[in-house]
């Protein structure tokens, strides 16, 4: 078992400036799932590919807690779990080009119009989102909500870093036609359809 204390991260301890690497022991990529629920795909992710590192970011206590302690029950090494919010963690915290891959399956689509303003996928957080990619990372995002994916189009149609490429990529966590996040998994036994975009960084 890897102690709850190293894959639970407070970010508090960090600087202003949060260098990710500074949390591992080796120089290996790093690959950020934001809004990383209990953590099923980090999970597979992680075992799958133990010469990568892997952050899940996740503000609700309850999941970051769920979370951490599975990776520590698998005794993960190569996973931390870091609980603060994305955007801001994105937007002021982390290095430029710090990230080989960055991941958002499902993020709340807050569908009411008067909250569509707490939605993740802006403008200002993809702008700054770019920035912590290196050159060829890549990004990957999935929604069951049609109208959150016409601004998700929109928004990163509107960076031209942004090279699209296929989504299914076993290399980088689709399995088959899967990411098997535990919403997708939830909302496939419903029968929803999914929305899904990548992209490599230029
Ligand atoms: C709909 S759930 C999807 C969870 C997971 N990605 C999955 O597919 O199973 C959205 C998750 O993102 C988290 N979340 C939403 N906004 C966040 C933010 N700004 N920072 C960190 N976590 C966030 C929520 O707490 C929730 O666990």
């Amino acid at each position: 078992m890897t102690g709850l204390d190293t894959i639970a991260v407070d970010l508090g301890s960090l600087g202003e400036q949060t260098d990710l690497s500074s949390l591992f022991d080796n120089d290996h990529p790093i690959e950020l799932e934001i809004g990383c629920g209990k953590g099923g795909f980090l999970l597979r992710q992680a075992q799958a590919h133990p010469e990568r590192n892997y952050v899940g970011v996740e503000w609700a206590n309850k999941y970051y807690k769920f979370a951490a302690d599975r990776m520590s029950r698998w005794s993960l090494t190569n996973v931390r779990i870091l609980r603060t919010d994305a955007k801001n963690l994105v937007m002021h915290r982390l290095l430029p080009g710090c990230l080989s891959a960055m991941h958002i399956y499902h993020p709340d689509p807050w569908p009411k119009k008067r909250h569509q303003k707490k939605r993740l996928i802006q403008p200002d957080f993809m702008t700054a989102a770019v920035h912590t990619l290196s050159m060829g990372a890549r990004l990957a995002i999935q929604t069951d909500h049609a109208e959150y994916f016409e601004q998700i189009k929109t928004v990163t149609s509107a960076r031209p870093e942004l090279e699209p490429i296929p989504f299914e990529d076993a290399e980088h966590g689709t399995v088959g036609e899967a990411v098997e996040t535990n919403f997708e998994i939830k909302y496939q036994r419903e029968g929803r359809s999914f929305y899904r975009l990548a992209f490599r960084r230029r």
